[in-house]
């Protein structure tokens, strides 16, 4: 039993029109109703964010963004701020996601930025980190994802850090069907813990909830929910229909009542 409350979350990725994705939340919301055992958070494109918080009203189901800009405001385009996010009625946002890194330049630097500008705006930075097939062949699995830690809480206290999220994601699981074996994913979980108690106190680490992503499935959910240093998921294609994402969400939820 950890006092951690169980985090499943949706990243929907480049999916879904306003009015699918309003009647995906609505799906997730009727099942959530005013509270789980588990916290849940589904994560729209960005032109969907308002009307999705309009769906969630009244519900428990938070609302996610995929990424924002570090600054407010000003001669930025295309971008999006934490500002911005929190009038749509975000109250978390997904950071430094592998395929930002790979396919948008995104860089251990700006994900620091990024973090401390949504911790300022009282938004949680869920903050992913993974290694790729070839670093994990070559053994640099905990060297990568550590250090992308590390970078990403550089220079932040615990007080300031303590909403954080952390979602372990490796990149050679995501969208392949090939998840992490859940004593696999428990190894870099601890090994996460225990970098995170180094950085910043043991209380802090033993508090932050760190989410595993990667091909969950309602069939792998619950054995890789019983780890314990895992702590909830990040959910990519199963979290885009509503009957795969609730059996992981109650699967987060009979992890907080184990
Ligand atoms: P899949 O669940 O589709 O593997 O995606 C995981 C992911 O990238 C969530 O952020």
């Amino acid at each position: 039993m950890t006092s951690r409350k169980p985090l499943i979350a949706g990243n929907w990725k480049l999916n879904n029109t306003v009015a699918e994705s309003q009647a995906l939340a609505g799906a997730i919301a009727a099942h959530v109703g005013d509270g789980l055992a588990c916290d849940v958070v589904v994560g729209p494109v960005a032109t969907s964010l308002t009307a999705v918080a309009q769906t969630l009203q009244g519900s428990a189901v938070g609302l996610s963004a995929q990424n924002t800009h570090w600054e407010d405001s000003g001669a930025f385009t295309g971008e999006l701020s934490p500002t911005l996010l929190l009038d749509a009625g975000c109250g978390y946002c997904i950071i430094g996601h592998s395929e930002r890194r790979q396919f948008f330049g995104e860089t251990d630097a700006g994900v620091r930025k990024k973090v401390a500008a949504l911790l300022v705006h009282k938004l949680v930075p869920i903050v992913c980190v993974g290694e790729s097939l070839e670093q994990r062949e070559a053994g640099q699995t905990l060297d990568v994802v550590l250090g992308q830690l590390e970078a990403a809480t550089d220079g932040l206290d615990a007080v300031a850090l303590a909403p954080l999220v952390v979602a372990y994601e490796p990149i050679w699981a995501i969208g392949t069907g090939r998840t992490a074996k859940a004593e696999d994913a428990q190894e870099v979980h601890g090994a996460i813990r225990a970098k995170l108690a180094e950085l910043k106190g043991e209380s802090w680490a033993n508090s932050v909830r760190v989410l595993y992503g990667g091909s969950v499935k309602p069939a792998n959910a619950d054995e890789l929910l019983a780890q314990p240093d895992i702590d909830g998921a990040l959910v990519g294609g199963a979290s885009l229909s509503a009957s795969d994402f609730i059996p992981i969400i109650d699967a987060g939820a009979r992890r907080a009542e184990s």
